[in-house]
């Protein structure tokens, strides 16, 4: 994955300032609406790929939760938050990991896709469907460009640190080559404008 990693952008990093900025974009609830519609068993086995600080865990707390992620200083303060409640492991998600893993009912990816190059994507999406129960699904949540797009949310989105910010067709035209079905919707946030894409994949 490469990254821009310009001053402002390592200042992301950081945990504090990341969840603050979140916020501020809405993201944070923008994300909880979103997982809360998929996820309805209370102690559902969850895999969140690129967690973050896993702030989703606020949430549901009786999920059985493992997160991965390659920012120790995000999984350094999930484990800090939320200590037994979920397993955390500060690493990339590679075919290495399958063997240690349960099959989950959900396994989300939010936030991730716009960070990875085709082929990327590709790898990861084959592997994660080994550990996908027969009747789980992936979701996914990026930003997106679309055409006639608010101007404030296309310069947010271009100053993401993200290098595969893709159109509807971008994303699509990976994701449908690994699976059966997969519902789409664009979500246009008013307040920060900003545009959003969430997928549910099912095998
Ligand atoms: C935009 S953040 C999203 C964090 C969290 N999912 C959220 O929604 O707040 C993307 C995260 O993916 C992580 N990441 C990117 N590629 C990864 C990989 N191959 N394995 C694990 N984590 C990865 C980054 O370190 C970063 O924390």
């Amino acid at each position: 994955m490469s990254q821009k990693s310009r001053g402002i952008y390592n200042l992301l990093s950081e945990t504090f300032f990341y969840s603050f900025v979140q916020k501020v974009m809405s993201a944070t609830s923008f994300r909880e609406k979103i997982v809360k519609k998929y996820i309805k068993k209370i102690d559902a086995k969850v895999l969140d790929i690129g967690c973050g600080p896993a702030e989703i865990l606020s949430n549901f707390p009786k999920i059985k939760y493992y997160g991965y992620d390659i920012n120790p200083i995000y999984i350094n303060s999930a484990k800090k938050k939320f200590t037994n409640r979920g397993k955390f492991f500060c690493k990339k998600f590679t075919k290495n990991e399958i063997k240690h893993l349960p099959k989950f009912d959900h396994i989300l990816l939010l936030g991730v896709l716009h960070h990875l190059g085709d082929e990327e994507i590709n790898d990861l999406i084959k592997n994660l469907k080994k550990i996908l129960k027969k009747t789980g699904n992936i979701i996914t949540l990026d930003n997106i460009f679309i055409s006639n797009q608010n101007l404030i949310a296309k310069f947010l989105i271009e100053m993401d640190k993200g290098e595969n910010v893709r159109s509807k067709k971008g994303y699509l035209n990976i994701l449908k080559n690994h699976f059966k079905q997969v519902n789409s919707k664009i979500y246009h946030q008013k307040f920060i404008p900003y545009t959003w894409f969430v997928t549910n994949c099912v095998k």
